[in-house]
């Protein structure tokens, strides 16, 4: 056996043409596409198509693509009635979890894993997906559903739905942008759960159900839900709460990362101007001020710097989104990421079986 690295902390765990972290030159790439370029000047709808079929559309393959996600925005009515039956209390993202295995049962190709099936079921996916997470509230609080307007793009259609209708003319760049930004992200534990369980050789909904359970925890997805905390204080009081947190040697959320050790995750940078924009157009920069202030304190502190879900969390807030649909909003763009990761490990598959150093009594 090789040498044990606890958490596989940088070792190569798949052979991947999805996404590469170049960390010294601060770049994401995504098949050849600079990430932050793809979030500043594309539609997500065009990244996703790029995360599926390997390149950017051409205008007859958006038209098309747009066209599918369309027709695909539907969830059957008994996987709505399931959902409406489960507790008021339950947290939106074991919602959505239950809704996406529930929505397995009524695709026709579950069992096909072959590239195109699996390119098929990625459209099926992100759709209904999509549909779901707009609709959470309305599932579970309001026992109500709404459909989608084929009208707006599709991470429009899903601010539009989480706030009811009540969405301001600035907010639909900046969700877009960190809608594309959370889109792939490499071997993140999430991705690495949906690729072993599609190693196994499973359908692509139950590897989707692995990332969504896994996205969930607060040191990966959750965490953006977490941040939000911090948001709640003026820049003295945001100082005195990390100030007692890190006293109790407890972790600030949205801060530090597995990848990106020595500075801050380079879709943190693009989501902080993007704050700052947005603060500019609302006429109240509290946010980025708290922000700013928590982000140098912690780096004189700690040496610890923020990910994308610190400034996530600061601009869900100004949009005024209800901090339990931030995890689901990452979750929503994601599953095009998911996808991609099991189209290409089941179209060259080895089974992921490592092996365990025993420490137990012989
Ligand atoms: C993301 C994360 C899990 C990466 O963890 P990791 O690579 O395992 O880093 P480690 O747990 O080895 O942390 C190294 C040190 O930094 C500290 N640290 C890491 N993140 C911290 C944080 N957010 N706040 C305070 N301290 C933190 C650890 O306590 C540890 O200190 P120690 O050496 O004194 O024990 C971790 O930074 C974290 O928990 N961040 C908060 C959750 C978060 O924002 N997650 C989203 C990631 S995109």
């Amino acid at each position: 056996m090789t040498a044990f690295v606890p958490g596989l902390e940088g070792v190569p765990a798949v052979e991947s043409r999805i996404c590469t972290i170049d960390v010294e030159n601060r770049r994401i790439i995504i098949r050849g596409e600079s990430l932050e370029k793809l979030a500043l000047e594309r539609r997500y709808e065009e990244v996703a198509f790029l995360l599926i079929h390997e390149h950017l559309p051409d205008a007859d393959e958006m038209k098309e693509f747009t066209k599918s996600l369309s027709t695909e925005r539907v969830i059957p009515s008994a996987v709505i009635t399931g959902l409406t039956c489960m507790p008021a209390g339950i947290h939106p993202m074991d919602l959505l979890r239950t809704g996406v295995s529930g929505l397995s049962a009524y695709d026709p190709e579950i069992d096909d894993v072959s590239v195109e099936a699996n390119k098929r079921k990625a459209v099926r996916l992100l759709a209904k997906t999509g549909l779901l997470v707009g609709n959470l509230d309305n599932i579970s609080v309001r026992k109500t559903f709404q459909l989608a307007d084929d009208k707006l793009s599709h991470a429009e259609n899903i601010l539009t739905l989480i706030k009811n209708g009540k969405t301001q003319p600035w907010m639909s760049k900046p969700f877009e942008t960190l809608f594309i930004l959370y889109v792939e992200h490499e071997l993140a534990a999430s991705t690495f759960a949906a690729r072993v369980v599609a190693s196994t050789l499973a359908d692509m909904y139950g590897a989707v159900v692995a990332g969504l359970a896994a996205l969930k925890g607060p040191l990966h997805g959750g965490a953006n839900e977490k941040a939000t905390e911090i948001f709640e204080f003026d820049v003295s009081g945001a100082e005195e709460y990390v100030r007692d947190k890190l006293g109790r040697k407890e972790r600030i959320m949205g801060f530090g990362h597995r990848v990106y050790r020595r500075g801050i995750d380079p879709r943190a940078e693009i989501a902080k101007q993007l704050l700052e924009e947005a603060c500019g157009k609302v006429g109240d920069d509290r946010l980025y001020r708290v922000a700013d202030h928590v982000e140098r304190l912690m780096e004189r502190e700690k040496n610890l710097y923020p990910n994308l879900d610190f400034y996530a969390a600061a601009l869900y807030k100004l949009m005024g989104i209800p901090p339990k649909f931030y995890t689901p909003i990452f979750a929503a763009s994601r599953v095009a990421g998911w996808a991609a990761h099991v189209i290409e490990q089941q179209a060259e598959n080895r089974l992921f079986r490592p092996r365990a150093i025993y420490k137990g009594p012989l």
